[in-house]
């Protein structure tokens, strides 16, 4: 298979990666919660962005700055699209790759109405020129318009009709602390307890007809990563095979054998997590062992490994990074039914079965 060469932190064609293509951002419209009712889980989230909304809309006023930060196809689209409809405002939707120069920033602000929600989507990728134009826009509702080049130039100021900013980011640490601290507030998304998921997944399967029951549901809930992306993609696979192979209903059978034709574990690993793994325990004696020659020995690009399997595998206390090389937890081999080696004492020359 081919894992493309993105720098992303995942890839698209990945059916457990967290990253969604085009095609599948117009499957997901049809799935969006429509406003914070809808929205399943997150409470903490829920609870403050429900505040700042009410408040706003009690005081007449355009809604704080908000920034919503957390790992792909966690709902942060999602949620900017339940503000503006919350706010009974319109969106107009931008990214920070799509904003090269200050001048494209300039020419969205002077357009938007007042009380209007911008979202800025990969707010972490937008130019230094353009970062400094907005942090005047988001403080003082205002912007310096430069005309002209070189020592003639001159900064014509230009007031902007109040609007509420929604930036999302998977890296908020990437963000300059000028620029972060302009949000009046930040929402930081976590990861979902299968039990949400299954709310997700219930959610879903209605609006797309699918017959679930609850244990089909938790099945699917188990193997989709904390991550409703993931959840729903899965919901479609199953879906087809339910259709093919049986009456199209849904069980806890039908979404395990569906997943299991897809390679996608219980625990939500893939074919490339599996090889991670399995080369750390059964070549490596459960390490510590070298990136690079891991990635050999799966026969995977360094950066794949390192990138595209490792993040979920530590997340999930499967895989440690140590100073010495990469190690295998005893959750590692419980996954594959294994029991890990006794840890070897050090020092006495005391040898564990499995070493070397
Ligand atoms: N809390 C939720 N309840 C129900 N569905 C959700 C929830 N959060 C996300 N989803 C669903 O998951 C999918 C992905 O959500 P969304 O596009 O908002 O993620 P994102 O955080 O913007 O991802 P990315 O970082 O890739 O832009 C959508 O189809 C949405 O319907
Ligand atoms: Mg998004």
């Amino acid at each position: 298979m081919n894992w493309d060469d993105t720098a992303d932190d995942d890839t698209a064609e990945r059916l457990v990666g967290a990253s969604a293509d085009h095609e599948e951002q117009a499957v997901e419209a049809a799935l969006r919660p429509k406003d914070l009712g809808e929205f399943i889980g997150q409470e903490k989230v829920r609870e403050q962005l429900d505040l700042v909304l009410r408040a706003a809309r009690a005081r007449g006023a355009t809604a704080d700055h908000v920034l919503l930060s957390g790992a792909p196809g966690l709902g942060k689209t999602t949620l900017s699209m339940i503000i503006a409809a919350e706010m009974e405002a319109p969106i107009r939707i931008t990214s920070g790759p799509a904003i090269q120069h200050a001048g494209d920033l300039a020419a969205i602000l002077s357009s938007l109405q007042e009380g209007e929600v911008l979202f800025l989507d990969e707010i972490h990728r937008m130019s230094r020129p353009a970062e400094e134009m907005l942090y005047m826009a988001m403080e003082d509702f205002r912007v310096d318009v430069i005309v002209g080049k070189g020592p003639g130039a001159t900064a014509i100021p230009l007031e902007l009709p109040p609007f509420t900013l929604v930036g999302a980011t998977t890296r908020a640490g990437l963000l300059p602390p000028p620029l972060r601290d302009r949000f009046g507030f930040t929402a930081h998304m976590e990861f979902y307890e299968p039990a949400e998921l299954e709310r997700v997944i219930h959610r879903s399967a209605n609006l797309l007809d699918v017959e679930i029951d609850p244990a089909g549901a938790a099945e699917i809930a188990g193997r989709s990563r904390g991550t409703p992306r993931i959840a729903n993609r899965l919901l479609r696979r199953v879906r087809d095979y339910a259709q093919v192979k049986a009456d199209g209903f849904v069980t806890r059978e039908i979404a395990g054998a569906a997943l299991a034709v897809y390679e996608v574990d219980s625990r939500g690993l893939d074919r490339l997590d599996r090889g991670v793994l399995e080369a750390l325990i059964k070549l490596f004696g459960g390490g510590p062992v070298g990136l690079s020659t891991l990635a050999v020995a799966v026969g995977e690009e360094r950066e794949t490994v390192e990138e595209v399997a490792e993040p979920f595998l530590v997340r999930e206390g499967l895989l440690a990074r140590t100073p010495r090389g990469r190690v295998a937890t005893p959750a590692a081999w419980a996954h594959f039914g294994l029991t890990p080696p006794r840890p070897s004492t050090g020092g006495n020359g005391q040898q564990d079965l499995f070493g070397a």
